[in-house]
């Protein structure tokens, strides 16, 4: 008997009760009149009759002593759970706030110029940022050794002659090789992507920026449709009053070959900082596909025609974002992200 007393006795003492399930465990397993302490109890007549007293009083206390652990323990789990439901309900405490991520301004520029484009039939392709010399300059009609080359320094991979010679893209037209290896006319395809230039970083240019590339062939495609979509893009793009500039310009891949300014959308085209006085911001590259290019990728020139532009993503967002280091892109600072979550 007294040894059960004193197990019991520790049983009860080591029992954690934190929850209100374990509250009741508590009480199921030790104060219920079928529980361990009630049925010491029931033993007591079996006891001779002069240890009964002393015995009596043993049980007693091992019985006060867990009344009074459950009695503590309620009080506690009672006050704790009551504090959190008046947390709970005071309006007046500032929510929290969920951390969501945010789009990064290039993607948001990058998504409305994508959305135009869809609008006006054209679909997304893509590349490999590593590219192949070949598609990267031959094929586009850079002979080897050509000067063009120099326009656009590149970080090379590999350092094999040939075609398989390897590097960071310099910009998004090869990926028009590539859709023109791939499928036959008609053809309508705009590419975004990151590329690569060897260049020396400042708040103005960076060794990655991004590009859109747009190629479209088929039967009778002319420069009037060039600068139709052009056209059309710049409206949807900077605004509907806005007013256009081609000027005549020199691409490998094209000709004849054009750079597209738009009046700068900053000052209207009176003059400011940003477009240097001169009213305008050159916005791309555009012109009608070099015969040499089509031929390159087993397509008929004298079938078939089309125009290609490319430009780029980074500035307009700047611009459009009044941020003033093209640095900031890239770095990826929560604390400039978190500014672009509207
Ligand atoms: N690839 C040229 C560059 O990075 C941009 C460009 C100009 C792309 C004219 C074109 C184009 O498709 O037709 O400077």
């Amino acid at each position: 008997m007294k040894s059960s007393i004193e197990s019991l006795q520790q049983e009860i003492d080591r029992f954690i009760i934190e929850s209100s399930d374990e509250l009741e465990t508590f009480r199921f397993r030790f104060m219920v009149r079928k529980g361990s302490i009630a049925e010491l109890f029931n033993r007591l007549k079996n006891v001779p009759k002069a240890e009964r007293p002393a015995y009596g009083q043993l049980l007693n206390r091992l019985k006060q002593s867990a009344e009074k652990k459950y009695d503590t323990a309620k009080k506690q789990l009672d006050a704790l759970s009551s504090g959190h439901r008046e947390q709970h309900f005071d309006l007046t405490l500032p929510g929290r706030t969920e951390y969501v991520g945010s789009e990064h301004p290039v993607q948001k520029v990058l998504g409305d110029m994508k959305q135009i484009f869809r609008a006006m039939g054209f679909t997304i392709a893509t590349g490999p940022e590593l590219e192949r010399d070949s598609y990267n300059f031959d094929l586009l009609n850079f002979p080897a050794n050509h000067p063009a080359r120099d326009m656009q320094d590149t970080f090379f991979i590999t350092r094999e002659e040939g075609e398989n010679n390897l590097l960071l893209r310099t910009h998004t037209s090869p990926v028009q090789i590539r859709v023109m290896l791939d499928e036959k006319p008609p053809i309508r395809v705009i590419c975004p992507g990151k590329v690569y230039r060897n260049e020396a970083i400042s708040a103005r240019s960076y060794c990655v920026f991004h590009q859109l590339e747009g190629l479209y062939i088929d039967k009778n495609v002319s420069f009037a449709d060039l600068k139709a979509t052009v056209y059309s893009f710049a409206e949807q793009m900077f605004g509907s009053n806005v007013q256009l500039r081609f000027r005549p310009s020199f691409f490998p891949f094209t000709e004849p070959s054009a750079e597209v300014d738009v009046t700068c959308y900053l000052c209207g085209g009176k003059g400011c900082r940003v477009c240097k006085q001169s009213g305008w911001l050159e916005i791309l590259g555009c012109g009608m596909v070099h015969p040499n290019v089509l031929r390159n990728c087993s397509i008929d020139p004298e079938e078939f025609s089309g125009f290609a532009f490319g430009m780029g993503v980074d500035r307009t967002a700047l611009l459009r974002y009044k941020i003033d280091d093209i640095r900031l892109l890239f770095e990826n600072d929560v604390r400039m992200l978190e500014q672009f979550s509207q």
